[in-house]
């Protein structure tokens, strides 16, 4: 176990060292601070190693940041000095990079600075610059508006490499119609917390592993509390469960965005990873939700169970020749939960760096942006994910969750609320249970809660 007489300093420092795969049982680390200097003493295999950093610190929250920025600093000099390796994000963990860039472009900071302090490659610094060009005429729009998200925790089959908080729709069958009605109950409640609704997100899970008769029950007390969505999303899900029925009641119901699910383009990925579906079936999903006329995100996964660069590079490839308005490129993360996690003690993947360098290159030359960005634990290579989209083309959704620039209404099993409070930046939460019979019983406590929350001043 890592030896620190910081205990807060303890999850940054463990990060950096997962990030690194070195154990934590080699490392003692010492905190001080005096003088408007960070001190950070550390030895590692033996050796020892004195960080010093200056910084005027105006109050406790600022104190608290910065002595986890030093602290994830000064042991990712000394595990980045021992190895000869280079994280893409250097010390960055634990943060979305924009929202810090954000930060410090208010703090009137440079964010170039800071990563480059930090040890972010220069690709990184100018993804950053680029997200942050895109999502300007979302991220400069009137505040104050709200988002819905539903949730369906219900899949298929669960495939390999997944977290998520979804189980099999075998295992989970007598619980839908209950559900289902929580759900409407939901929708009802939150219509007066929200005065203006930015868009809605129907997310999963599968939503279309649902029977079409559910989903209408869905869509039509949505469409009862809220007649006008400017922006409408269905994560529809893994093209197995797609049918002409169930697009034909999204576009009936005033849905504009769909996404359609290949990860790979690759038969024998598809079938290493328990996806259940061919590549063909992706691309019918697709020809079949193109016809309806929606926006299509088609979101991949660098890194699946032993792919090439060549099979990598062929999956973008496929996925840019369709030309959908969105991509999303996640690298493999591996949380608990995942059923390919105890397989895996270090997510040291040949050629991933390479991998998200082609996608980069190949989606830019095929005409798409970075429009948002997030970095998750765990995640192969130190990378990150980022949604892609043609010009105009960005998801509201996307880009207010991951920016928290608006209040987020979430109903269902699993579904964190947040409602924002301006005055001093704070966020509030509210989190409902994670599995689905709790959140049934619980439901009337739910409602009351959420409406607490929101009704706050
Ligand atoms: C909430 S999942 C739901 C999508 C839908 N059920 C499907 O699988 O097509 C959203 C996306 O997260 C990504 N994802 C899920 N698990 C992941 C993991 N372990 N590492 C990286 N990306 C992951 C996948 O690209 C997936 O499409
Ligand atoms: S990746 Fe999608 S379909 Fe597969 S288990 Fe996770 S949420 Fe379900």
């Amino acid at each position: 176990m890592l030896l620190t007489n910081s205990e807060n300093l303890r999850p940054e420092i463990m990060d950096i060292l997962r990030a690194f795969g070195c154990d934590d049982a080699d490392m003692t680390h010492y905190f001080s601070y005096g003088g408007g200097k960070f001190y950070n003493c550390i030895e590692y295999l033996g050796n020892f190693y004195d960080f010093e950093n200056e910084f005027k610190v105006e109050d406790d929250l600022t104190f608290k940041r910065f002595a986890k920025r030093f602290a994830k600093l000064s042991v990712y000099k000394v595990l980045s000095e021992n190895s000869s390796v280079k994280l893409p994000w250097g010390a960055l963990t634990g943060i979305r990079p924009t929202k810090l860039a954000y930060s410090e472009i208010k703090a009137e900071r440079s964010y170039e600075e800071l990563f480059e302090t930090f040890g972010v490659n220069a690709e990184n610094i100018s993804l950053v610059s680029e997200v942050l060009k895109t999502q300007q005429k979302i991220y400069n729009s009137p505040r104050g508006g709200a988002d819905l998200f539903i949730s369906l925790p219900f899949c298929p089959t669960k495939c390999e490499y997944c977290s998520f908080i979804t189980a099999p729709i075998s295992s989970t069958r007598g619980f839908v119609e209950e559900y289902i009605n929580c759900l409407v109950r939901e929708i009802n409640a939150v219509k007066p917390l929200i005065q203006r609704l930015n868009s809605v997100y129907i997310g999963g899970g599968t939503p279309f592993v649902l029977e079409t008769s559910g989903l209408e029950k869905i869509f039509e007390a949505v469409k009862n509390a809220f007649p006008d969505i400017p922006e409408y999303t269905v994560e529809a899900g893994r093209p197995d469960v797609f049918s002409e029925e169930k697009l034909a009641l999204c576009k009936a119901y005033g849905v504009t965005r769909v996404c359609v699910n290949p990860q790979s383009f690759s038969d024998a990925t598809l079938e290493k990873i328990g996806r259940k579906h061919t590549a063909s079936q992706t691309l019918k999903a697709y020809e079949a939700a193109k016809k309806f006329g929606f926006d299509i995100n088609l979101d991949l996964i660098a890194g699946l169970a032993d792919e090439s660069v060549k099979d990598f590079e062929k999956s973008v490839d496929t996925a840019i020749s369709l030309n959908p308005e969105n991509i999303t490129v996640h690298t493999l993360s591996l949380k608990s939960g995942a059923k390919l996690k105890e397989n895996i003690k270090r997510l040291n993947i040949d050629g991933i760096n390479e991998m998200v360098a082609l996608s980069r290159t190949k989606l830019t030359q095929g005409g798409y942006k970075p429009y948002y960005l997030y970095r998750q634990k765990y995640q192969a290579g130190g990378c990150e994910n980022v949604g892609w989209c043609k010009e105009g083309k960005e998801c509201a959704y996307n880009i207010n969750v991951m920016e928290e620039i608006s209040d987020n209404v979430a109903v269902g099993a699993n579904a964190i609320s947040k409602k924002l409070f301006s005055e001093d930046e704070r966020i509030e939460r509210y989190a409902t249970p994670k599995d689905i019979p709790t959140y049934i019983a619980k439901i009337d406590k739910i409602i009351k809660d959420r409406e607490k929350l929101f009704s706050k001043e």
